[in-house]
């Protein structure tokens, strides 16, 4: 077991090559480190603490509440639109910057409901991230409508077939992740799409672990409704804001239940009643958060600036160099591959599952290995493409192997 069959060389060559090498400059991150969390939590670009000191000092600091007619009150649709045409594979005008994950997510899901009346399902899968799956119960409780469960396989689903199995004339809403938060699954979203239009259901995906990871083409794929995070691979920056999608079409049709005033028409005439803006702004509800949108728009610039194409060209390497050492490495200790094997089928994290997960994990974490913890038994290994290094996906695994040999599992 201690054959080291893949030296460390191998994964030094591969960084000299990789095309997007230089982007890791472009970051805050300590040498020593080995962060593999961006799955979590994106590094810092350098580039954005000149951004906040300058919107901070020159617009705020100088222009103080006239920066609002300066530009800020267009932040949230001009950021979006970035956003859109960077990772989304959007046309303009269909993506704003908001609130939270979980308060894009609610208001999305409720304008859907609320477009299907007489309809008394949603339908979306057990491995879905927590907060959406709570969401949903929430909304549920209140219409008197039920959670149809898909519990398969996470690392196969959810799968088009299961999926058609639960989507009947009853479903208003069919929602998922993307990219699965615990396993990396890519889910079939043109398909999927495809199966809950065809059953007259509308769509809803939660792209945080996609969007920055894997190119998206929401347009083409003909989604309906997607929500994402934009601290992960977007490198917004803690809490940063999400985004909400609407596909054009749905626009005027959908009306989301969180009625600000600067979602209304003409927020500033003060007037009574509420009228919701046209288009995505009415997805809007209070004051937009103008620092946290500025770090955002840069954290979305570099990613456009490297491409997606090459980003999942380099995710799919990271992984693919990952699974190849766990298996030569890890898999003598009991540890096994939970995510996707087919790279197409995986987005930029790898789960590995043993065990004694939780105690390794704080192990690795006390000796320079940032990486997390998924209940009951996964490890994850977040191989953010524009800041992730071959020699860290090597020394990851090496010192999750010497902890083994060790024996730090505890059992
Ligand atoms: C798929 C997914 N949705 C939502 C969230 C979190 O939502 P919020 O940004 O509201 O905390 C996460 C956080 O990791 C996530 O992975």
């Amino acid at each position: 077991l201690t054959v080291r069959s893949l030296p460390r060389e191998e994964a030094v060559a591969l960084d000299r090559v990789d095309p997007l090498r230089e982007f890791r400059e472009r970051f805050v991150l300590d040498d020593g480190l080995v962060y593999l969390d961006g799955n979590s939590l994106g590094a810092l670009p350098r580039s954005t603490l000149e951004r906040l000191r300058e919107v901070a000092e020159d617009q705020w600091g100088s222009r103080i509440v006239r920066a609002w007619e300066d530009g800020w009150l267009e932040l949230p649709l001009a950021v979006g639109d970035r956003l859109a045409a960077g990772a989304l594979g959007a046309a303009p005008g269909q993506v704003v910057v908001g609130d939270s994950t979980t308060v894009c997510f609610y208001k999305l899901a409720s304008a859907a409901l609320d477009a299907r009346p007489g309809r008394t399902e949603i339908v979306t899968d057990l491995g879905n991230f927590p907060t959406d799956r709570y969401v949903l119960e929430g909304l549920a409780r209140a219409r008197g409508l039920e959670v149809v469960w898909l519990r398969g396989d996470p690392c196969a689903g959810p799968g088009v077939e299961e999926v058609a199995h639960l989507v009947s004339g009853r479903t208003a809403l069919v929602t998922f992740s993307h990219v699965s938060y615990r396993s990396a699954h890519i889910a079939e979203m043109a398909q999927i799409n495809a199966v809950a239009s065809r059953a007259g259901a509308l769509t809803l995906w939660d792209l945080s672990h996609s969007a920055g990871s894997v190119p998206l083409a929401l347009d083409e794929d003909r989604c309906d409704l997607a929500v994402g995070c934009t601290y992960k691979y977007l490198h917004g920056g803690p809490g940063a804001p999400a985004y909400m999608y609407v596909r054009r079409e749905l626009q005027s049709e959908l009306r989301q239940p969180i009625w600000g005033w600067l979602g209304r028409r003409d927020p500033f005439e003060m007037a009574e009643g509420y009228m919701a803006a046209p288009g995505v702004r009415g997805l809007l509800s209070g004051t937009p958060p103008v620092l946290s949108l500025a770090a955002v728009d840069e954290g979305v610039r570099i990613v456009a600036q490297a491409g997606l194409d090459r980003v999942r060209a380099k995710g799919v390497a990271l992984t693919e160099f990952a699974v190849r050492l766990v298996d030569e490495r890890l898999s003598g200790f009991g540890v096994s591959i939970a995510s996707p094997r087919d790279p197409l089928r995986r987005g930029a994290h790898v789960a590995l599952g043993h065990a004694s997960a939780q105690r390794l994990c704080t192990a690795l974490i006390d000796r320079g290995v940032v990486v997390d913890f998924r209940r009951p038994d996964v490890i994850r290994f977040g191989l953010a493409p524009l800041t992730t290094r071959f020699v860290d996906v090597w020394d990851g695994v090496e010192a999750l192997a010497r902890l083994l040999g060790e024996g730090a599992t505890g059992s």
